[in-house]
């Protein structure tokens, strides 16, 4: 009998005890049930549950040390049914030098979902940033396919059937860099070539056939240049039999700009029988600032008309946002308590800085609803 359990413990109970114990190492294990405040939303269901209803996975990005607060802890184990490490699973993050493979922070984030039946996607396994120096430096000195091969295969085998879904290639275009089908300057093309993309998904598919594979951008669904760039792209990895399963719509979007080629793209997608995953919402307002009400109508009606054009040509399989607490974005510098550079306040994210769901939670809520 093991002096850690009062009863013979079996092999399945150590396990989920230690994965328990490794996530009461970042997440504390005795948290209070929390009863948080409400609002007018609060007796609706969750968007967990009126996703599901629909056959759609909602979630948020996350990390493990933003689970040590209680508010958020209770809410995000209520609204979301998946999530995606902001950081840990990242090549900085994973390794931080070549001698080593730092995997407490996304082991945490995996034990703490699978504790609550959250499913996980990846993000990410090829990159041009989160880069370490001395990865850029091999990629760049002919290592580099080595290089992709063992981080994918380490990456894959690790968390072998724990991700449902992986970004394998993140942010290959930007127009600005003037290069042939507007690819964005990376040390992985310029190691590799383009087909850098072909060879990071034949690896995925490799390494944990199961997992979906996604190639994963920003800004396509308001940028004509980079919509029609990523069209080709797709078509080309599509030709060439590259196993690619879905597409990744970061949407983070802003009150200010429009949405004229997206309902295109998405025909495009759903023409390539590709899957369409939403995977980054949040949406910036640097409008003047009129007061939270308005600033939260703002962003509820451009997630709307974005969803609205989204919708009206296909089911996305997930919708996640990156983040689900305003207390936890990457468009407000912790040290500026919520605020972004110009000194506004930040609310992009579904709920407010004390969990308490907004209007984008219930623009949210409703298309699913509608559905
Ligand atoms: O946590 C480490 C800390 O241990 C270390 O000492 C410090 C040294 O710089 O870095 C800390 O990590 C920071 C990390 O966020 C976790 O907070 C990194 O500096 C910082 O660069 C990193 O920023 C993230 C950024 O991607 C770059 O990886 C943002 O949080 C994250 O929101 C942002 O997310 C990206 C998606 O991956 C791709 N799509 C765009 C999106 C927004 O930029």
């Amino acid at each position: 009998m093991s002096r850690f359990f009062s009863k013979p413990c079996t092999r399945r109970a150590f396990l989920r005890a230690s994965s328990a114990a490794a996530v009461a190492s970042v997440i504390p294990l005795t948290l209070m049930c929390h009863k948080p405040e409400e609002n007018e939303l609060s007796g609706l269901s969750s968007l967990r549950q009126a996703a599901a209803d629909k056959g759609i996975e909602f979630g948020a990005a996350v990390e493990a040390v933003h689970l040590k607060d209680p508010d958020l802890y209770d809410a995000f184990v209520n609204e979301c049914g998946l999530c995606v490490p902001e950081w840990s699973m990242k090549w900085a993050s994973v390794r931080p030098d070549a001698s080593r493979w730092s995997w407490d922070e996304a082991d945490a984030l995996v034990s703490f979902a699978e504790n609550h039946a959250i499913k996980v996607r990846g993000h990410t396994l090829v990159w041009y940033a989160a880069l370490p120096d001395w990865a850029k430096e091999k990629i760049l000195t002919g290592q580099a396919e080595r290089l992709m091969d063992e981080h994918i295969q380490q990456m894959m085998t690790h968390f072998q059937g724990r991700i449902c879904s992986w970004d394998v290639v993140n942010e290959a275009l930007e127009p600005q860099d003037n290069l042939e089908g507007c690819l964005r300057a990376s040390p992985w093309l310029t190691a590799l070539g383009p087909r850098y993309l072909d060879k990071a998904f034949f690896l995925a598919a490799q390494y944990d056939p199961m997992a979906q594979r996604v190639y994963n951008d920003y800004a396509v669904e308001s940028n004509p240049v980079k919509a029609n760039a990523l069209i080709a792209l797709l078509r080309g990895l599509k030709e060439r039999g590259v196993p690619i399963d879905a597409v990744g719509l970061q949407a983070h979007l802003s009150v200010t700009r429009a949405f004229e080629p997206l309902q295109a793209l998405c025909k495009a997608i759903k023409e390539m029988d590709l899957d369409l995953l939403i995977t980054e919402m949040d949406v910036e307002d640097l409008s003047p600032f009129e007061g939270n009400a308005e600033q939260d109508r703002r962003v509820a009606d451009t997630a709307k008309a974005f969803l609205d054009i989204v919708f009206s040509v296909m089911k996305p399989k997930q919708i996640l946002t990156w983040g689900l607490s305003d207390r936890h974005t990457w468009l407000a510098d912790p040290k500026w308590n919520g605020r972004n550079p110009l000194g506004l306040p930040v609310r992009p994210l579904p709920l407010d800085r004390a969990c308490l769901r907004k209007p984008l939670w219930n623009i949210l809520y409703e298309q699913f609803e509608a559905l």
